[in-house]
């Protein structure tokens, strides 16, 4: 069940991270060789297919992130936390503040909690990803 919940994890956070790296990296300079209101109409072209799936990718992250932090944190130990205790907390900790804001976005309608635009989520993306291989590293 564990392994079947973390392969979910992984495709969902590819969709996921996936989009916020096109969004960041390639839509966002579509500005540059079409005019504005074309850029507007081809960026809504794309967008009405993204809210349909992208924000269900995060919140199944969060999900089975979830689950599997509750299989994997243990117990914390007589001197304090392990590196895996630490680093595995910053990444939840960032994990669920994408996921708070975007479940507010999604069923509440409330624009992006704290930080507007794509770039920060983007970021919050690089980061987690790279503390999801670094809490397997013991320092
Ligand atoms: C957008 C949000 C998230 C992204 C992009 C993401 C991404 C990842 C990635 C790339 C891995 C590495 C898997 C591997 O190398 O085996 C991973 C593992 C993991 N994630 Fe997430 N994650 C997200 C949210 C969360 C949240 C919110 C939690 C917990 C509350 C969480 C808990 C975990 C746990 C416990 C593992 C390790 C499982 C193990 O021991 O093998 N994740 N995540």
């Amino acid at each position: 069940m564990f392994d079947i919940i973390h392969i979910i994890h992984l495709y969902a956070a590819f969709i996921y991270g996936g989009f916020l790296i096109v969004d960041n990296l390639f839509m966002s300079k579509m500005g540059e060789s079409l005019s504005a209101e074309e850029a507007t109409k081809a960026r809504e072209a794309i967008m009405m297919h993204v809210r349909k799936i992208v924000p269900w990718a995060l919140l199944t992250a969060v999900g089975t992130g979830i689950y599997m932090f509750i299989g994997v944190f243990g117990q914390i130990g007589a001197d304090g936390m392990s590196s895996f205790q630490i680093l595995l907390s910053i990444k939840a900790f960032f994990g669920l503040w994408l996921g708070f804001r975007g479940f507010n976005q999604k069923f509440f309608g409330i624009n992006p909690w704290v930080f507007k635009s794509h770039l920060f989520p983007f970021i919050l993306v690089l980061i987690i990803i790279f503390l999801s291989q670094a809490m397997f590293i013991s320092f």
